[in-house]
């Protein structure tokens, strides 16, 4: 099993001063940065593009750029995800586009790759992508909004993944996103999670170093 790792969402960082957030997110000890993207169409809110990540990196920023493209297209955008300086990018599942394409091109882009579920679709919907990709990740929540309720329920397919990824050999993360803190990410690590977005409770976290050594510590 990957070692646990923890990808703060500078969604809930402070939007006049993302460089800042994310410089804090990382000398916090946080390995990864998550970037959550959305076009109002796929998700019915807007946040950043590719300019605010190459802006990061001009800024210093270092980390790993985990980004979660919210997007109905997200085809036409992956390129330029890629040259603004994301280090993985993962798509939605839901929406009509070429899924195997789209992820094969992530990889020859020269980044890692992921699939992404919402909590109403199902594990199965992804079974076939599994042997390509870097990374699979669990939707917690309804994407759009950071600050909503860890859905419990979602636990199961977390588990299910895990289990198909045990059974294959194959040696994709499996990542989880929203609503997750310290409780709600060490019932997931449980299932065989290893990578935990985490926006709100990181953020409003008194010791953001605590919160990230707490994470590493999982078995
Ligand atoms: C939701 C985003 C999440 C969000 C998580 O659409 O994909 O990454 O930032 O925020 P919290 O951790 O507050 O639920
Ligand atoms: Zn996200």
């Amino acid at each position: 099993m990957h070692a646990p790792v923890l990808a703060p969402s500078l969604l809930a960082g402070d939007h006049a001063h993302l460089a800042a957030s994310a410089h804090a997110a990382a000398a916090s000890g946080a390995p990864w940065l998550h970037l959550d993207i959305m076009d109002g169409h796929f998700v019915p809110n807007l946040t950043f593009g590719p300019e605010v990540l190459a802006a990061l990196r001009r800024a210093g920023v270092k980390t790993f750029f985990d980004t979660h493209l919210m997007l109905a297209e997200p085809q036409r955008y992956i390129a330029a995800f890629a040259k603004a300086g994301a280090d993985l990018i993962s798509i939605h599942i839901e929406p009509s586009y070429d899924h195997a394409a789209t992820l094969a091109r992530i990889r020859e882009l020269g980044c890692q790759n992921g699939i992404v579920l919402n909590p109403g679709t199902s594990a199965d919907s992804i079974k076939h992508l599994l042997p390509h990709v870097d990374l699979v990740l669990v939707m917690t929540v309804q994407p759009g909004f950071g600050g909503q309720a860890f859905r419990s329920d979602m636990l199961p397919k977390l588990s299910q993944i895990a289990a198909w990824r045990q059974e294959s050999g194959l040696k994709f993360r499996l990542e989880v996103d929203g609503g997750v803190d310290l409780k709600t990410g060490q019932a997931c690590r449980a299932t065989g999670t290893d990578t935990f977005v985490a926006g709100t409770s990181f953020f409003r976290a008194t010791d953001q170093a605590a919160f990230v050594q707490t994470i590493a510590n999982w078995s």
